[in-house]
C-alpha cells in the first residue's frame, strides 16, 4: 500500500504541489444528505473490474509531525457504477472526526483522489451457484455494490427476479438507491442491450427504522415475522432457488448470515460458489 507509483499524465502536475500516486480526477459529486454524497472519477484506461468489487481509495495524508513525510489514507470502497461504466461512481458516508470522509466530503469537480487499480471482492456473480432469485441485502452505504449489479446485464439474464432490500435510519438515505432504481426504467442503452423492461424483474422493499416511512423496521426483524416475504409475495430463501449478497453494517452482516444458515444456504467465495456472499460497507 506504501509503494508509490507515478501519474500518467506528467503535463497535469502542478510543479509546487505533491504528486499524487495512482491520480484520478473527480467528474461530480452529488451530496444526498448531511451523512451521504456520491461522487464518480475518471476510470484508469486498463482498469477492468467485475460488478460488486471494490478498490482502495483515498487522499494523502497528513505530513507526518517530525518527518514531514506524506503517505496515502485509504480505504476500500465498493465501485457502485458497472463493469461496463465509462467512468467509476462511489458512495460515501461523511463522518466529521472521520480520518477520511471528514475530508473527502469536500471533494470538488476537477479534483485529484487516489484510485489502486486492484478491484477484488466477494458481492460477484461468480461465487454463487446459479439460481431462479438474487437478493441483494444492504444498509446504508452497503447498497453501493449493488448501485453496480443492478445495471449489469449479468444479473437478469443469470436470474428471473431480483430482489433488493435497503434498511436506513432515515428516508433520506434511501434516496440515492430509489433514485437509482428509478432510472432503470428509462435508461434507454440498458433497456436496448438487457431487453426492453428488464427492470420488471426487480423488487424493491425499503425500510427505515427512525424515521416515519411506508415500512417501518429493520430488515431481519420483517424477515422473521415473515413480513418481508408477505410484502414481497415471494417464499422464504432455499437453497434450491435463492442466492443472496449481503453488504452493511457487522452487526447485520453477522445476524443475517446466522438467518440464512438456518434457511440451509451456504457462503460461497469466487474459488467455491454457493448460496449467498458477504462483505462489510465501509465506515471510516
Ligand atoms: P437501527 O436504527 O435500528 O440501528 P447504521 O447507520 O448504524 O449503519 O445503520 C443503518 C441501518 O441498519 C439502520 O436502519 C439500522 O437500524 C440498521 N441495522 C443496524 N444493525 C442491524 C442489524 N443487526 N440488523 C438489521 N438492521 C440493522
Amino acid at each position: 500500500m506504501t509503494e508509490m507509483t507515478p501519474v500518467t499524465d506528467t503535463n497535469a502536475i502542478d510543479a509546487k504541489k505533491p504528486v499524487l500516486p495512482d491520480a484520478q480526477t473527480v467528474t461530480s459529486v452529488k451530496h444526498w444528505t448531511d451523512r451521504l454524497f456520491s461522487f464518480r472519477v475518471t476510470r484508469p484506461a486498463s482498469m477492468r473490474f467485475r460488478s460488486g468489487e471494490f478498490v482502495m481509495i483515498g487522499l494523502m495524508g497528513e505530513p507526518h509531525p517530525t518527518t514531514g513525510k506524506v503517505k496515502p489514507l485509504l480505504r476500500a470502497y465498493s465501485i457502485a457504477s458497472p463493469s461496463w461504466g465509462e467512468e467509476l461512481e462511489f458512495y460515501s458516508i461523511k463522518v466529521q472526526d472521520g480520518p477520511l470522509t471528514s475530508r473527502l466530503q469536500h471533494i470538488k469537480e476537477g479534483d485529484k483522489i487516489i484510485l489502486r487499480p486492484k478491484p477484488v471482492g466477494t458481492l460477484v456473480h461468480d461465487a454463487l451457484l446459479p439460481g431462479k432469485r438474487i437478493w441483494f441485502f444492504a444498509t446504508g452505504t452497503g447498497f453501493a455494490p449493488f448501485a453496480s449489479l443492478l445495471r449489469e446485464p449479468q444479473t437478469y439474464e443469470d436470474y428471473d427476479e431480483v430482489v433488493i432490500t435497503h434498511t436506513c435510519r432515515e428516508v433520506g438515505e434511501l434516496k440515492y438507491g430509489a433514485d437509482l432504481i428509478e432510472s432503470l426504467k428509462t435508461d434507454a442503452l440498458l433497456n436496448e442491450v438487457i431487453g426492453e423492461g428488464f427492470w420488471k424483474k426487480i423488487k424493491y422493499y425499503p425500510t427505515t427504522t427512525r424515521e416515519q416511512s411506508p415500512k417501518m423496521g429493520r430488515i431481519t426483524d420483517l424477515m422473521r415475522s415473515g413480513e418481508a416475504f408477505s410484502d414481497l409475495g415471494v417464499p422464504p430463501l432455499c437453497p434450491e432457488t435463492d442466492r443472496a449478497m449481503i453488504c452493511g453494517n457487522l452487526a447485520f452482516n453477522l445476524e443475517l448470515k446466522e438467518m440464512f444458515e438456518e434457511y440451509g444456504l451456504e457462503e460461497g467465495a469466487n474459488s467455491d460458489p454457493r448460496h449467498y456472499v458477504v462483505e462489510k460497507a465501509f465506515l471510516d
